[in-house]
C-alpha cells in the first residue's frame, strides 16, 4: 500500500478514535519476566531465581508463567484499551486476543510482539553464535523459516534483531549480540531488518532494533547498570548498527533500561527525539522495554509513575511496555493539560502507520491452525538449523585429534551439559521446546561410522560435586577418545545473568585436567553463551582440541557430529575477544595503542598477572585444512579523497581438507586528530577452496570509509597513512601502506 494511502487512511482513523482508544494503542500488555499481569500475585522475579538455582524445574516455572497468562484481557482489548501484546506465544491465544480485538469499535487489530531472535518454533544458534558464521546467507536462512513459523502462529511483531555492541563477557547478553565489531554488526542489522520486513511470500514481518542506545556498555559488565560513554564512543562505537537498521527501514526501535550519561533511555529526548528521529531520521514507533517507564522512578528521575508516564511519551518513546502506566496515567494527563492531545496523536499516528505498513490492518489473523503443524519444526527447517549450526561453531583448538579419525572405535561422552537439552538450546528461546533437541550424546551416536560405539557417562556437570569422577576416568580409560561437553547451562548467560567469574562453572576445569592426564585423546566441546576463560584447556597437550559450539538450539547434537566426525569442517571465526582473565574485561580488539602500548617493557599498559594478548582475538578460528596468505596489492599508494582503493590478497588451501575461510580486510589510520583503533574492520569475505585450490579476494574500499567521528562528533576523513591489513584475523596478516592526500 503506497505511503500516501496509508497516511490517509491513518489520519482518518485518528479522526474518529476517542482518547481513550488513541491511549489504548499506545498500551502494551503481557506477562514479561519481570512481573505478571496485574491482579495475579506473582513473584516472577523469585520464581525466575528458583529455576535458575534449581529450587523449581522448567516445568514448575513454566505451570506458574502460564497462570499468569491466563488473564487474557480480552474485555480491556474489546474496549479498545490494548493496542499490543508481549511473549504471547501461545498460538490459541494469540487467536482469542485478536479475535477480541475484532470486536471492538474500530476493530483494529493487536501487534503480537515476541523475542524471535534465533528462531521461533525450530530454535537456531544464538545471535553471538550466528554472528560467528560471518555469512550473511544463514540469517537470511535462519530469518526466513522465523518468520514463516512466527507468522502461522499469530505473531506479527519480533523483538530483534538485539543491536547492542558487546565488549564485555561479564554481560549475561553478550550471548544475543551481533559481537564487538561495528562494522560486522551493521551488516547483519542490514541483513536482519530487510529479511523479516521485505514483502515476500510471508508479507512484511515488523521487527525492532533494540536495545536503543548502548547496553553493551553496562558498567562493570553488570545488567541494567549505568553507561557512561563517551559521545564520540556512541558515534563510533553503539550507534553504526542502529544506524544501519534505520537506513534499511526498520520499522520500530526498543529504549533500553539503563541510564545512559545520567538519563533513562526511555525517557530522554535527546536520545529518542534528537538523535534517533532528528538525526538518524527514523520514521518508525518506539517502545519500552519491559516495564521500562515505570523504572524511570527507581532511576530517581521521576518522582511518581504519573511523573514517568509524561515524560516517557513527552521523550518519544510511544508505546509502554507492560508497565501499564501510559494506561493509567496519560487520561489525567492530557486532562489536566500536562500532556497535548497532538503528542498522544504523534505516537498514535506512528503505531497506526506501522500496523497499515505491515498489513495487519488487512490481515489480522495470519493465524493458519491448519498450517501450525506441518510448518514448525519439519524436516526442512531443522535441516536448516543443522547446517546453519555448523558454520557458527568455531574451532579454537586442534592438535590434529580432529576430525575423528577411523581408528577411533570407541567414544565416550562425558559432561552433564551433553544431555542438558535446555542447555544445547540455551537462552532466549522460550518459543522453541527442549524436547525437539537432539542431545550430543544422540547426535554422535546416529551420526557416528558403521562399527564406532558411543558411550555416555556424566563425570560431572556446572555443579562443585565430583562425585561422578571416579566412574568417568575408569570408562575413560576403556575408551579411544573422550569427548567432554562443558561450559555453561541455559541461564548463565542472557538477561540478568552478568558474572564476575569466567572460569568454566563448577568443577569442570577440575575434570577436564583429570581426563587430561590420562593417556586418552581427549576433546573439549564448549557450549556456552559468553567467552569463557579457557586458558588452563588451551595450555593443557593432554586435551587435543576444542570447540567452541555455543548454544547450537534444536540440532545442536547433529551438528556437533557433523563437526567432529568431519562431515563439516569448521569455518566459524570469533565476533568477540576471548580474554585470560574476567577482570581484563572488557576486552576488544578495536582498541586505541596508547603512549605506552603494552609489552616486555616495565612501564607499558599492561596487567602484571596476564598476558597483553588476547587468550583468542576478534576474527580467530581455525579449520582442518590450512590457508596461505600471499601477495597482497593496493590499487593506489598515493589516494585522493574522491577515489575508491582496490585491494586484492591470494588465499590457498595448503591442506588437506575442502574448507571456507573468512578472509578479513582491516585498516589502521596512523596519524589522526583523534587517536584511532590499531585496527579497524571495514571489509571481509568467505571463500571456499579446494585442496590446493587458491583465489584472488578483492575489496574495494571509498576513501570516505576512511573517516571516523571527531571530537566534535563529526564525521571526517583527514588525510595521512594508513595501513591496510588483509587476513584470517584480527592479529594476523599481509600489510601494505597508503597515503590519503587532498
Ligand atoms: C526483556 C528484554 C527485551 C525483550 C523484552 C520482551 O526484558 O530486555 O530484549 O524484548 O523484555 O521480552
Amino acid at each position: 500500500m503506497e505511503a500516501k494511502n496509508i497516511s490517509e487512511k491513518v489520519e482518518y482513523l485518528l479522526s474518529i478514535m476517542t482518547l481513550a482508544e488513541k491511549i489504548g494503542q499506545l498500551n502494551q500488555t503481557g506477562t514479561t519476566m519481570v512481573s505478571a499481569l496485574p491482579g495475579i500475585e506473582a513473584d516472577i522475579d523469585g520464581w525466575v531465581s528458583d529455576m535458575m538455582e534449581g529450587r523449581i524445574s522448567q516445568e514448575e516455572f513454566s505451570k506458574r508463567m502460564e497462570l499468569c497468562r491466563e488473564d487474557l484481557k480480552t474485555e480491556q482489548i474489546e474496549n479498545g484499551g490494548i493496542g499490543s501484546f508481549v511473549n504471547l506465544y501461545d498460538d490459541e491465544k494469540i487467536f482469542q486476543v485478536q479475535q477480541a480485538a475484532m470486536k471492538s469499535r474500530l476493530k483494529i487489530p493487536l501487534f503480537i510482539g515476541v523475542d524471535v531472535i534465533r528462531g521461533y518454533r525450530t530454535i537456531f544458534p544464538t545471535p553471538l553464535a550466528m554472528s560467528c558464521s560471518w555469512d550473511m546467507d544463514n540469517y537470511r536462512r535462519m530469518i526466513k523459516i522465523a518468520k514463516k513459523e512466527a507468522k502461522v502462529c499469530g505473531v506479527n511483531w519480533v523483538f530483534g534483531p538485539m543491536l547492542d555492541i558487546a565488549r564485555d563477557a561479564r554481560w549475561g547478553r553478550i550471548v544475543e549480540s551481533p559481537g564487538e565489531d561495528p562494522y560486522l554488526a551493521s551488516r547483519i542489522a542490514k541483513t536482519v531488518v530487510n529479511a523479516f520486513q521485505e514483502n515476500d511470500a510471508y508479507g512484511r514481518l515488523l521487527c525492532t532494533a533494540k536495545h536503543f542506545l548502548a547496553y553493551g556498555a553496562v558498567s562493570g559488565g553488570q545488567d541494567y547498570n549505568t553507561v557512561d560513554v563517551s559521545e564520540r564512543t556512541l558515534y563510533e562505537t553503539y550507534l553504526p548498527p542502529f544506524r544501519a537498521a534505520v537506513d534499511a527501514g526498520v520499522g520500530s526501535v526498543m529504549s533500553a533500561f539503563h541510564d545512559l550519561n545520567g538519563v533513562p533511555c526511555t525517557c530522554s529526548h535527546s536520545l529518542l527525539t534528537d538523535l534517533l528521529r532528528g538525526e538518524l531520521h527514523f520514521q518508525g514507533f518506539v517502545v519500552s522495554d519491559a516495564e521500562a517507564v515505570k523504572q524511570c522512578v527507581a532511576h530517581g528521575v521521576a518522582s511518581d509513575e504519573r511523573d514517568a508516564a509524561k515524560m516517557s511519551l513527552q521523550a518519544g518513546n510511544d508505546i509502554d511496555m507492560s508497565s501499564l502506566d501510559y494506561s493509567r496515567f496519560l487520561p489525567d494527563l492530557v486532562d489536566k493539560g500536562e500532556v497535548s492531545v497532538s503528542s498522544i496523536n504523534e505516537a498514535v499516528r506512528r503505531v497506526l502507520y506501522a500496523k497499515f505498513f505491515f498489513g495487519i490492518m488487512d490481515e489480522p489473523y495470519r493465524y493458519d491452525p491448519g498450517k501450525i503443524s506441518d510448518t514448525v519444526l519439519c524436516r526442512k527447517h531443522r535441516i536448516a538449523a543443522r547446517e546453519v549450526a555448523e558454520k557458527s561453531a568455531v574451532l579454537l583448538k586442534n592438535d590434529g585429534v580432529l576430525p575423528i579419525r577411523d581408528s577411533v572405535k570407541h567414544i565416550l561422552v562425558t559432561g552433564g551439559l551433553a544431555e542438558d537439552r535446555a542447555a544445547l538450546l540455551g537462552p532466549w528461546a522460550f518459543t522453541g521446546d527442549k524436547e525437539s533437541v537432539v542431545t550430543v550424546t544422540d547426535g554422535i551416536r546416529n551420526n557416528a561410522p558403521s562399527g564406532v560405539t558411543v558411550e555416555f557417562c556424566r563425570g560431572f556437570d556446572t555443579s562443585d560435586s565430583e562425585s561422578g569422577f571416579e566412574e568417568m576416568i575408569k570408562k575413560a580409560e576403556k575408551s579411544d577418545l573422550v569427548i567432554a561437553v562443558v561450559g555453561e547451562s541455559a541461564f548463565m548467560s542472557g538477561e540478568a545473568a552478568s558474572k564476575v567469574n569466567l572460569n568454566l562453572p563448577g568443577a569442570q576445569e577440575k575434570a577436564m585436567l583429570q581426563l587430561a592426564a590420562l593417556s586418552v585423546p581427549c576433546i573439549a566441546v564448549l557450549v556456552s553463551g559468553r567467552p569463557l576463560t579457557i586458558g588452563k584447556l588451551q595450555n593443557n597437550p593432554g586435551i587435543g582440541a576444542i570447540l567452541e559450539t555455543w548454544h547450537m538450539g534444536c540440532e545442536s547434537g547433529n551438528a556437533m557430529a557433523d563437526l567432529l566426525f568431519g562431515k563439516c569442517n569448521p569455518s566459524g571465526k570469533l565476533t568477540v575477544t576471548f580474554a585470560n582473565e574476567a577482570a581484563q574485561e572488557p576486552m576488544y580488539y578495536n582498541h586505541p595503542n596508547t603512549g605506552k602500548p603494552g609489552g616486555k617493557f616495565k612501564f607499558t599498559s599492561k596487567y602484571q598477572d596476564a598476558p597483553v594478548e588476547p587468550l583468542y582475538p576478534f576474527g580467530y578460528g581455525l579449520s582442518y585444512t590450512a590457508f596461505a596468505y600471499s601477495g597482497m596489492r593496493v590499487s593506489k599508494k598515493k589516494l585522493e579523497l574522491g577515489d575508491t582503493l582496490n585491494c586484492e590478497i591470494c588465499v590457498r588451501n595448503t591442506g588437506l581438507y575442502a574448507g571456507e575461510e573468512i578472509v578479513q580486510m582491516y585498516i589502521r589510520d596512523v596519524t589522526a586528530s583523534c587517536a584511532r583503533p590499531v585496527r579497524e574492520l571495514k571489509r571481509f569475505c568467505k571463500i571456499k577452496l579446494e585442496p590446493g585450490e587458491e583465489k584472488i579476494c578483492s575489496f574495494a574500499l571509498h576513501a570516505s570509509e576512511l573517516g571516523f567521528y571527531r571530537q566534535d562528533c563529526t564525521y571526517t576523513v583527514e588525510t595521512g597513512m594508513f595501513q591496510i591489513f588483509i587476513g584470517p584475523d584480527s592479529s594476523k596478516g599481509e600489510m601494505l601502506e597508503i597515503e590519503l592526500c587532498d
